[in-house]
């Protein structure tokens, strides 16, 4: 799926997370940045302060991780900090998914 979107369509998508995150660089807003997300240790950035269910979430991003945390973040770790409701659309989770990894090239 991520292989097959299109980054620019992600990019779009992406306007809905940049209230909270940063991508292109290593800040932290209401969210931590997202700097090589795909592939990153789960709550690994050291000067955010996470919530204990993403901390006790463990292990790395995954694509099928991010895939099921963006569809609906809740209930993938439940009492997590990131006010979002999710991403209905299986296209719209693989594209942005696919312009993160983009930026990340
Ligand atoms: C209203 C603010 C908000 C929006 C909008 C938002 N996020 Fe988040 N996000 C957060 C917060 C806060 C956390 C930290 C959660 C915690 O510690 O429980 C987070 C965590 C994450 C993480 C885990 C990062 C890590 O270091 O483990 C990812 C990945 C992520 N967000 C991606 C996205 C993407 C992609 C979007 C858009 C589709 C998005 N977020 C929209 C606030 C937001």
């Amino acid at each position: 799926m991520v292989a097959a979107a299109d980054p620019e369509e992600g990019k779009k998508v992406y306007r809905q997370c940049q209230a909270c995150h940063v991508a292109d660089k290593e800040q932290n807003r209401v969210g931590p940045h997202l700097v090589d997300i795909v592939g990153r240790e789960v709550a690994s950035v050291d000067d955010f302060s996470y919530s204990d269910a993403l901390i006790g979430l463990g292990g790395e991003w995954t694509l099928d991780r991010l895939n099921e945390y963006l569809e609906k973040p809740r209930d993938f770790a439940p009492g997590n900090k990131m006010t979002f409701a999710g991403l209905r659309k299986e296209e719209q989770r693989a594209s942005v998914i696919a312009y993160l990894q983009s930026l990340d090239e």
